[in-house]
């Protein structure tokens, strides 16, 4: 038995929106009683978005573990849960059935009970794409502790930072991973990272690749070893209530370093599996394919919470798209005959431009629908994906959402409402979406014409942020200040008659570089710590395959030396700070930057020259140095 709330035409999809208008607490009381609860709550909805407090499901009891797993033994213990495809195609396919997770989160949370780990106690996870790290996940979540996992490609710094932020005392982590011909230390890294960091108690180590490591002893202890130990029996899951964090996730914002995405159990659980359901029209039995990582809020919610809710079978991969060659999507489509492929515009242009003898290998009839997530995806990609690998019969769904909505908010459902090229189009039910202006009126439906915004959401949903771990002042800042009484999502959109929207992308100053989130400022504090700069601004230009690429404006003090071994050298600095993700494209040293008379830089001018954009710059009266503009122009990288 699995939760019903599919929606199944066109116009349940009218009926039921409006349902959800009219009675949004009815609408998800009946929801919610899908799931499997210990207790049922009490209140389905308090909130007011100025605080913000926002709390669904109050005194409700539940483990989310419990409707991911257990739910299922009774007719589907057999059924695969996880499908693992690893980064080498000779090596085996591993796979793990409801009974088998049931078993295998069951010993890992007698094995994180008996290093002390406690309910309310943060775990951060830095792992390889393997199924110990789904498990992982829900072993923390049995037990009640509060997952963070920071993705296998951010710097030891990185990592640091987010265990200070959020005293994680446990950490679970791998020796390292494959990632197409390399293996990526990940051990060695965290090392790096604790050396600092004497609160940390235990360090699990997963061996997967065998590269060499050093353990602390009484700290560090190898994960097979503690399994091998423990008990088979059934690990009682923690009572949690409704409004009990379940993770943290990091992301980054317009200003300072990443924040803690805090979500909670019962609302994420809902709108992670009503999403899923509903978005990509789920039937029993099918192989759902999201190609995410689980380091990011897709795989939180795409592999591994949503899918195991609704007893799917979810297929994880642990390589990439290009190894060993850019047909390997195509063959875990057919190999495992996949029948819903999730994944970003950037992964379908860089196969794009690789030859279609790639695709025609492969037969790729079992695909039903495909989905998009992470970008805007343009026309182009949206056109070769819909004929190339969906062969004009399956849809493409265009989800739109963000880390702090927990799942997809706008998207259309597969094969139930149309899908319109590089729209995301309608919003699910229980979502409502406006656009405001800058001065945060709204703008009104217009019947003839197409309007565009700034992208708000007026009403609470059950998967949105609770706060920013230990800061729920800058939570209030982010979302809630801008326009008061709305939740603001960072990104501009258009609006159709119809009530389509499209995204057009982020109006702050955060970038999206092959879908991964990275904040202007984050990069120019990394390029800044480098001993020779003396000030640095970066912004996003259009690029081809990643959506946006980094450029940066960097005033050097002793540019004497090679200019191509102090790029090298900053790359390096980046890299070290947050992570290759975020190393910039372009760097253009400069002897000045466009600033007001007050001291601010003028984003709007150096985003259009780094866009190509050289005549029409807009006023530059008021800079406190106009003719920098020109030197900044006439060496444009
Ligand atoms: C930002 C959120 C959502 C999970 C992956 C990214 C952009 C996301 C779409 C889409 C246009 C999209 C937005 C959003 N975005 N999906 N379908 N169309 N833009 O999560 O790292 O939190 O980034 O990704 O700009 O704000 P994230």
């Amino acid at each position: 038995m699995v939760p019903n709330f599919q929606i199944h035409s066109k116009e349940d999809y009218h009926r039921i929106y409006e349902q959800s208008r009219l009675d949004p607490e009815g609408f998800w009381k009946r929801i919610a009683e899908e799931f499997y609860w210990q207790k049922k709550w009490d209140k389905t909805l308090e909130w007011n978005f100025d605080a913000p407090e926002i709390k669904w499901f109050a005194g409700g009891k539940l483990n989310i573990t419990e409707n991911c797993i257990d739910r299922h033994l009774a007719d589907k213990s057999d059924q695969p849960a996880i499908i693992w495809e690893p980064n080498n195609p000779s090596e085996n396919t591993r796979t793990i059935s409801y009974k088998e997770l049931h078993n295998d989160v069951c010993k890992f949370a007698w094995v994180l009970q008996k290093n002390g780990v406690k309910k309310g106690d943060r775990v951060l996870i830095y792992m390889g794409m393997v199924p110990e790290l789904a498990m992982a996940l829900l072993a923390c979540a049995r037990i009640g502790a509060i997952h963070s996992v920071v993705f296998g490609g951010f710097s030891a710094q990185s990592i640091s930072d987010r265990l200070h932020d959020a005293k994680s005392e446990f950490i679970i982590t791998q020796d390292g991973t494959y990632r197409g011909a390399k293996v990526i230390p990940l051990k060695p890294t965290m090392d790096d990272a604790l050396v600092n960091c004497d609160f940390v108690k235990k360090v699990f180590v997963l061996a997967r690749t065998n590269n060499p490591v050093s353990m602390i002893r009484d700290r560090d202890v190898w994960l097979e070893e503690e399994l091998s130990g423990v008990s088979e029996e059934d690990f009682p899951a923690e009572i949690m209530d409704a409004e009990d964090p379940l993770f943290i996730l990091y992301t980054s914002g317009s200003t300072g370093k990443p924040k803690g995405v805090v979500h909670t159990t019962a609302g994420y659980m809902v709108w992670t599996a009503y999403s899923f359901s509903n978005v990509f029209q789920y039937q029993p039995g099918e192989i759902h394919f999201c190609t995410a990582d689980i380091g990011w809020i897709t795989g939180h919610s795409y592999i591994v919470y949503g899918p195991l809710c609704m007893g799917a079978t979810s297929l994880m991969f642990e390589g990439i798209p290009t190894y060993p060659d850019a047909g390997r999507f195509w063959e875990i489509v057919e190999k495992h005959q996949v029948n819903i492929l999730y994944t970003a515009p950037t992964a379908i242009r860089s196969l794009m431009a690789f030859d279609k003898n790639h695709i025609h290998r492969n037969n790729l009839d079992s695909l039903r629908v495909l989905g998009t997530v992470g970008e805007p995806i343009n026309e182009e990609a949206w056109q070769w994906y819909f004929k190339n690998i969906g062969k004009e019969e399956c849809p493409v769904v265009d989800t739109w959402w963000q880390t702090e909505t927990g799942g997809i908010l706008i998207s259309n459902l597969a094969d139930i409402t149309p899908a319109i090229p590089t729209m995301a189009t309608l919003p699910l039910p229980g979502v409502f979406p406006l656009l405001v202006d800058e001065s945060g009126k709204e703008i009104a439906a217009d019947s003839e014409k197409t309007v565009s915004g700034n992208l708000c959401i007026r009403f609470p949903w059950p998967g949105m942020l609770r706060t920013t771990w230990g800061d729920h002042e800058r939570c209030r800042t982010n979302y809630f200040a801008t326009y008061p009484g709305l939740y603001f999502t960072g990104d501009g959109a258009m609006r159709d008659p119809q009530g389509n929207y499209r995204i057009t992308g982020r109006v702050d100053d955060v970038l999206n570089v092959s879908g991964h989130r990275i904040g202007t400022a984050e990069v120019e504090n990394a390029i800044n710590m480098h001993t020779g700069v003396t000030e640095s601004a970066v912004v996003g230009y259009p690029h081809d395959i990643k959506g946006q690429g980094i450029y940066a404006y960097v005033i050097f003090n002793h540019l004497h030396v090679d200019e191509e071994v102090t790029r090298r050298d900053l790359l390096e600095t980046v890299t070290r700070v947050i992570g290759p993700i975020a190393k910039p494209d372009k760097i253009q040293f400069v002897s000045g930057l466009p600033k007001t008379r007050s001291g601010k830089i003028m984003r709007r001018i150096l985003r259009k020259i780094a866009e190509g954009e050289t005549e029409n710059l807009g006023d530059t009266t008021t800079l406190l140095d106009p003719q920098i503009v020109e030197e900044i122009v006439k060496g444009k990288m």
